[in-house]
């Protein structure tokens, strides 16, 4: 019976990447019984989150501090976001992970939920995290802003500024190996640089969380609602040569 879920799971993750790449948005629904007849037919490929698994998990003190950052964030009147949000969205995910998603601000579905990337770019977000064989608990999700901007325009240098900090102390504390930074303001913002996200993307980066830290290697690659936007073999497949590099990097296979 256990085999059989594990069967099913790897399918639907097969099935749901294949999906991803091959220029769909839906997930299809597997069945138990297409599970045993696809799998005569397809190479199973490892899970990578029975490989973050192996990681040890984060200090109560790290967990405490990342649940003080997202009270803090709640109560936040740093900037005239704190105003107009509905809910904050401090960030979700393994304290422990060693990738970190950073994004650009929350949307209307997210300011409802209080959660990162639960949108349409969050679905294809979930499709590019489960192509790499991870599931959205073994990552951590956050953005450049923890506020909703109105009208979802772009964030304000002064609600950056206000807002960064938290950010820079869950980088600190999470520690994780790689972060991918979505779309121009989240690489622009951590990597200091007036550069382009197309001249960004593709190359590691170096992300110093501060005197003293060692550097933490950042790929920048499109936005996932930018890919809705641009949703092009070349785009999708700029992406996944990332996503491709960041799993090398950290020693996880390639489904
Ligand atoms: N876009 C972002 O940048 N972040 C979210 O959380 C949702 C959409």
């Amino acid at each position: 019976m256990e085999h059989q879920t594990d069967i099913n799971k790897a399918v639907r993750q097969h099935a749901e990447m294949a999906e991803y790449f091959s220029g769909g948005i839906t997930v299809k629904k597997f069945t138990a019984e297409h599970a045993e007849t696809t799998t005569k037919e397809i190479k199973l490929n490892p899970v990578n989150s029975e490989v973050s698994a192996l990681r040890k998990n984060a200090s109560l003190e790290t967990i405490k501090e990342i649940d003080g950052i997202a009270e803090e964030s709640r109560r936040c009147r740093k900037c005239d976001l704190g105003e107009l949000r509905t809910n904050a969205v401090p960030g979700e995910g393994s304290p422990s992970a060693r990738i970190m998603f950073v994004g650009e601000a929350p949307g209307a579905d997210e300011d409802a939920q209080g959660r990162p990337f639960v949108g349409r770019a969050g679905q294809l977000l979930d499709k590019i995290i489960a192509a790499c064989g991870l599931k959205r608990q073994d990552v951590w999700i956050g953005n450049i802003l923890k506020c909703r901007p109105p009208d979802n325009r772009d964030p304000r240098p002064e609600e950056i500024v206000a807002c960064l900090p938290f950010l820079q102390r869950q980088i600190e504390l999470i520690n994780p190996e790689v972060i991918v930074a979505l779309g121009a303001h989240a690489a622009k913002t951590l990597l200091d640089t007036p550069k382009s996200i197309g001249q960004l993307r593709g190359l590691f980066h170096d992300y110093v969380p501060g005197i003293g830290h060692r550097p933490i290697k950042l790929m920048p690659t499109f936005h996932p609602a930018y890919l809705l936007r641009n949703y092009s073999d070349e785009n999708r497949r700029k992406v996944w040569e990332d996503m491709k590099k960041v799993l090398t990097e950290i020693g996880l296979p390639i489904p």
